[in-house]
């Protein structure tokens, strides 16, 4: 088990990859602590885990509320004294920010993105730097996406927002790393079998006049293996990023696109 015994909170943990996230991490041994906006979601992969006999506690935490983050922290290094493992892998409704071409987008929708991504970011890993500095030890995680290296059309603030959480990566480990911490990220290209890529994908397909099917076909055909990553191959990279095995590596997002985009 690569990660037995490790404390880790996932913020975000309701959602498709943070869900995933979560399960793997439960059979790699760590003990979770899994939050998000809605308790439902966050409840339910909990008790996913729990049934296989892992270890889970679910809480309503939001990822932009410096309070509730920081309480929640404290809550959790009362049970555990300590934590090992930030992961935030919170993601915004894609329909409230794409679609729109720049030219007509208004600068709050342009914005939303952006505050919205970094913000939570930063307060989640500025809060678990603090506990993990007094250890030496830790890792803070993010997912981002392939927007952050390449120009898309009408994704609004989305790609800066990518791009500002590769470069917040880079200076959290910058000023970490020498403090025992690594800050790291993955960067999937989209997993079709979850929610969010069908919602964001599905009325460009439609646009271009493909099918769903048609479109998936399309963007597997920009990669090398010809074929979309799947959400277990990017928890188990993200385990592996998340133990002492890569203790080699911080300060880099990794490129999960299987090939669509170079490096
Ligand atoms: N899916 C993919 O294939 C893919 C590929 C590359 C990158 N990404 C990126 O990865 C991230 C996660 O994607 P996903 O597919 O897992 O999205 P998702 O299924 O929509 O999950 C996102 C989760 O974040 C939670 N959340 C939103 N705002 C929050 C807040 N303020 N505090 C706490 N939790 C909050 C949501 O909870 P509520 O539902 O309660 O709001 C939801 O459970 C996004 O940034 C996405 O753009 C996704």
């Amino acid at each position: 088990m690569m990660l037995l015994d490790k404390t880790a909170i996932i913020y975000g943990a309701g959602g498709a990859i943070g869900g995933s996230l979560a399960e793997t991490f439960a059979r790699e041994g760590a003990k979770l602590f899994l939050t998000g906006r809605s308790k439902g979601n966050v409840d339910r992969a909990a008790r996913k885990i729990n049934a296989a006999g892992g270890f889970a506690e679910a809480a309503e935490v939001d990822a932009l509320d410096e309070k509730a983050v920081e309480q929640h922290l404290n809550m959790v290094i009362g049970k555990t004294g300590r934590i090992d493992i930030s992961f935030n892998a919170v993601g915004i409704p894609n329909t409230k920010i794409l679609g729109v071409p720049l030219v007509e987008m208004d600068v709050e929708q342009f914005s939303l993105p952006i505050a919205t991504y970094t913000r939570s970011y930063f307060l989640t890993a500025r809060m678990a730097a603090r506990h993990m500095i007094p250890n030496k030890s830790g890792v803070i995680m993010r997912v981002t996406a392939l927007h952050s290296r390449t120009g898309i059309p009408l994704v609004g603030g989305y790609g800066l927002a990518m791009a500002a959480m590769e470069a917040l990566t880079r200076e959290l480990s910058a000023e970490l790393a020498p403090q025992g911490i690594r800050v790291v990220g993955l960067r999937p290209q989209a997993m079709p079998e979850t929610r969010t890529i069908k919602e964001a994908f599905e009325p460009r397909a439609r646009a271009s006049g493909m099918t769903w099917e048609q479109w998936q076909e399309f963007l597997a055909s920009r990669t090398h293996t010809r074929r979309l990553m799947t959400l277990a191959e990017m928890a188990n990279v993200a385990a592996f990023m998340a133990s002492d095995k890569a203790s080699g590596m911080t300060g880099t997002t990794v490129n999960l696109t299987m090939g669509s985009l170079d490096d």
